[in-house]
């Protein structure tokens, strides 16, 4: 889950990295009765989980408490990227004398944590990256380590602070490694880290994201989630622990095993070509043993998306054998009943399929067609969902 600015901001301050005072406003009179609570010039800031919120017009320096109201009416309801703006960040205003970038992330195809610094902040760090690479250091953090003292200190060299601070960059390092680490962060971003007119470090901007995987270790996470934002899908089928994924087409796809899932998404997607390029609805995977009451939750959450004009289930039998699922699906429709509108398209392989395949003939739904073999499904499935 990616957290907004002020909730990095927040996780920040809990862990000793030195940031602003920040206030959260959803109306412009909230942003200027937060103004006036700090004082002085401030900066109001769109809270979008996007990048380029400043390019965007959403990154505007409040001279006065009057300025913030108007910057806030101006921001609150803009859309950036697709993302529309619930909240602003009234922050306190820094004398920003330079500008630093430091990231540290799960490079998961090195299996490593990796790190980067640079002196050059606050500019686009991707165009950094191309444009020029050898001002942006790039350190490689063993997990088994973690971002201690020393790897700081190397962090910090490599990106060739000045002699005066790399103390204090290495302190700050350390800190902002403790947030990854002890918040099972897989991204924690600086861009900019800030050298005020008085010589102090102030991480400006943050942003992070946790892996929603340790939630059982971070209950305090739950708390971060904003449903204003969060797809109302996905979120049923999180509550009924279903490994679903919303896609943006038409046939909704129920498969057992990832792998299977990954490919029905394909076949899927190609006999589309031929049917008005239909599209993959969704990613569903029900697992290995998956009983009646999952193949009716899978199918209920699926049947909810109104995209969803046609349902390929695609289901190789193993330890769960074909006589069960499909025992399966016709109690799925039995528990599901009106609520069950969408042909479904049902394809059963593998460990006992003549048995599965009789118990659906015998049932014998209107709304489902036996396919012989996962193509001829998706050709079904996609030919459905373009009618
Ligand atoms: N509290 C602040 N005081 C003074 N200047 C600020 C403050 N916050 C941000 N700025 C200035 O605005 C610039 C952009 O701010 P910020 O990094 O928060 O947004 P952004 O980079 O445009 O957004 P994103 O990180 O989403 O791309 C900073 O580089 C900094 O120069
Ligand atoms: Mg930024």
């Amino acid at each position: 889950m990616d957290l907004y600015e002020y909730q990095a901001r927040d996780l920040f301050e809990a862990h000793d990295v030195p940031v602003l005072a920040g206030i959260v406003a959803e109306t412009p009179e909230d942003a200027k009765a937060a103004a006036e609570k700090l004082g002085g010039v401030t900066v109001v800031k769109a809270q979008v989980k996007v990048g380029g919120r400043g390019k965007a017009g959403g990154v505007k320096v409040a001279k006065t408490a009057d300025e913030a109201y108007e910057y806030a009416k101006e921001i609150l309801g803009m859309d950036i990227k697709g993302h529309t703006v619930h909240q602003v960040m009234i922050a306190a205003g820094a004398d920003i004398k330079e500008e630093y970038y430091f990231s540290i992330l799960l490079d998961r195809a090195n299996r490593t944590y990796l790190a980067m610094a640079s002196v050059e902040g606050g500019m686009d760090i991707e165009q950094l990256a191309v444009e020029r690479p050898d001002d942006l250091a790039r350190v490689e953090v063993s997990p088994s380590t973690g971002l201690n003292r020393e790897v700081a200190e190397k962090i910090a060299a490599e990106a060739k602070f000045a002699d005066d601070l790399q103390s204090d960059i290495a302190d700050v390092l350390v800190k902002l490694g403790d947030v990854f680490k002890k918040e099972d962060a897989t991204l924690v971003e600086v861009n900019p880290l800030v050298l005020t007119g008085e010589g102090k470090l102030i991480a400006l901007d943050g942003k992070v994201s946790v892996d929603d995987n340790a939630i059982f270790r971070q209950p305090e996470h739950a708390n971060l989630v904003d449903e204003r934002t969060e797809n109302p899908l996905e979120a049923k089928a999180e509550a009924k622990d279903l490994n679903y994924v919303k896609l943006e087409g038409s046939v909704g796809v129920i498969g057992n095993g990832a792998g299977l899932v990954m490919s029905t998404l394909d076949v899927v997607a190609y006999a589309g070509e031929n049917h008005g390029n239909v599209k993959p609805a969704n990613f569903l995977d029900i697992g290995g043993g998956a009983d009646a009451q999952v193949m009716a939750d899978g199918l209920d959450v699926i049947l909810g998306d109104p995209d969803v004009n046609s349902v390929f289930v695609n289901v190789f039998g193993g330890i769960t054998a074909c006589d069960q699922v499909a025992t399966g699906i016709v109690q799925a429709l039995e528990i599901l009943g009106d609520a069950a509108t969408k042909p479904l398209v049902v394809r059963l392989d593998g460990n006992k399929v003549e048995e599965g395949r009789a118990i659906l003939a015998e049932a014998n739904h209107p709304l489902v067609t036996i396919a012989a073999t996962m193509d001829e499904g998706a050709v079904k499935a996609a030919e459905l969902a373009n009618k």
